[in-house]
């Protein structure tokens, strides 16, 4: 197409929200008073929300209209019965089940198939997958390869897993590893894609060891968008085949419908083989519901299936990768450390390195979230010091490798004027950044200390 903009959204718009403006003085304030966390503003107060992808998208006039339609039967609702047919078709998994998100399909299973001293290992663990293992008694294991944990190698698949790592680990511990996890894109790893000749190859070893193999599905269109782009042999291929193919591999698919569902809430656990099934949908009515809504309305169910029957669209698909693509390249070019390549959902800036100046106990990562929020109105996500460290018996902080602030992509939601803007303020702060000075925790919760800590700023 001649004049092609950069992003092209693949859709007219036909509701619209009001957006919330404020001035620089308001949310000066606001953010004072939210003790300098965003997860305690409003989201009135808040202009442009990155806070996360998940359940934040907008759904379709066909998403909508199938929710009007829906039956809210308690038992054999004709929404469940049609999910299940499309997801058996796009999947090849013949048992469906329900559930109210991704973590509740991560607590189902976990409380069948995990027991204390078992070993679960997987490219990277999201973290309510992590805590649903530790709650059991299990142990998680990340094993990323090396290239995927360097965060600005150009590398086409940095999701992929360690299929050495996994051997020798299967090798020596495989009476106390009852299956292997693989995610699909890595979330915790920046959103970076699995290839199918990695899929094929985890597979092969569980065939191997006898294990389970279980995908972490949440992103599987934008990880089979990613393959067909990057993959040698797939560029012909449809999405909708390469999902097939990834599905293919795996006896079990945990998913969270707040991502490629398109939905606002809901999950699903389906598995290859009848043999949990009936455990599974035991403790399902003790915990969701019934095994035909499984803790959701037949609306939510009816937004899952119409979400998931219009996210392997190739048009949809190219400008969604393709947000995240562009502003990784306008960040990159102005010298922002920003993780590259760019990942499906989100970008990830490494805010020690944004601020060299500014020590890591000094949590540069609060820093950036509360500057893009004072300059912009914009929030974003600490996923660094804060989220994934620790204060140390003589007071010091634990630092993860990385010192990361996301900016998460609502699906379908914001334009590419919005986008723009986004990164227009990351360079606005880049350009001053030596004015900043940091900031310390004012009060500090113990675990996933990121949600409610506070913080003040550094005189
Ligand atoms: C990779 C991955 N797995 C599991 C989950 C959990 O899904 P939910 O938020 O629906 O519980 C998420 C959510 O962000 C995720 O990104």
């Amino acid at each position: 197409m001649s004049g092609r903009p950069i992003l092209f959204e693949p859709f007219k718009i036909k509701s619209v929200e009001r957006m919330n403006f404020s001035t620089e003085a308001e949310r000066k304030a606001w953010i004072q008073e939210a003790g300098y966390n965003v997860f305690s503003l409003k989201a009135a107060q808040v202009t442009i929300d990155l806070l996360t992808d998940s359940g934040t998208g907008a759904m379709s006039d066909a998403q909508w209209a199938e929710m009007i339609r829906a039956d809210e039967s308690y038992a054999g609702s004709r929404n469940y019965l049609e999910l299940e047919e499309t997801v058996q078709a796009m999947t090849g998994l013949p048992f469906v089940i329900p559930v109210h998100q991704g973590r509740a399909a991560e607590h189902l299973l976990f409380s069948e198939l995990v027991a204390p001293g078992h070993i679960i290992p997987s490219n990277s663990h999201f973290d309510t997958t992590l805590a649903n293992i530790e709650d059991r008694g299990g142990e998680g294991i990340n094993l990323l390869t090396e290239l995927g944990r360097d965060p600005f190698a150009e590398a086409p698949f940095k999701g992929n897993m360690d299929v050495d790592a996994l051997k020798n680990l299967l090798e020596q511990r495989a009476k106390d590893v009852p299956f292997v996890m693989l995610t699909i894109t890595n979330n915790s790893g920046g959103g970076q894609p699995v290839s199918l000749s990695n899929i094929n190859a985890v597979a092969n070893l569980c065939r191997q060891y006898k294990k389970l193999f279980v995908l972490d599905a949440c992103r599987f269109a934008e990880n089979a968008f990613f393959i067909k782009k990057r993959e040698p042999g797939y560029e012909n291929r449809t999405p909708k085949e390469i999902a097939r193919e990834c599905f293919d591999q795996c006896d079990i698919m945990t998913f969270s419908g707040k991502k490629d569902a398109l939905a606002n809430i809901g999950g699903l656990l389906c598995l290859r083989s009848e043999s949990l099934v009936d455990n599974l949908k035991n403790r399902l009515i003790v915990t969701e519901g019934f095994p035909t809504y499984g803790g959701l309305a037949g609306y939510s169910l009816a937004a899952m299936n119409q979400g998931l029957k219009e996210v392997l669209d190739e048009r949809y698909l190219e400008y969604r990768l393709r947000t995240a693509e562009w502003m990784v390249e306008k960040l990159a070019n102005a010298d922002i450390p920003v993780i590259r390549p760019a990942g499906g959902h989100a970008l990830y800036i490494e805010a020690s390195k944004f601020f060299p100046h500014i020590e890591q106990r000094h949590l540069p990562g609060i820093t950036l979230a509360a500057e893009l929020y004072v300059q912009g109105g914009i929030r974003a996500c600490e996923l660094g010091t804060v989220a994934f460290g620790k204060t140390l018996p003589d007071g010091s902080q634990s630092s993860p490798p990385l010192d990361l602030v996301r900016l998460a992509l609502p699906r379908r939601t914001y334009t590419e004027a919005h986008m723009g803007f986004v990164v227009n303020c990351v360079i606005d702060i880049f350009k001053k950044r030596e004015s900043l000075k940091g900031y310390t925790f004012e009060k500090e919760f113990p675990v996933m200390r990121h949600f409610r800590s506070t913080f003040r700023p550094l005189k």
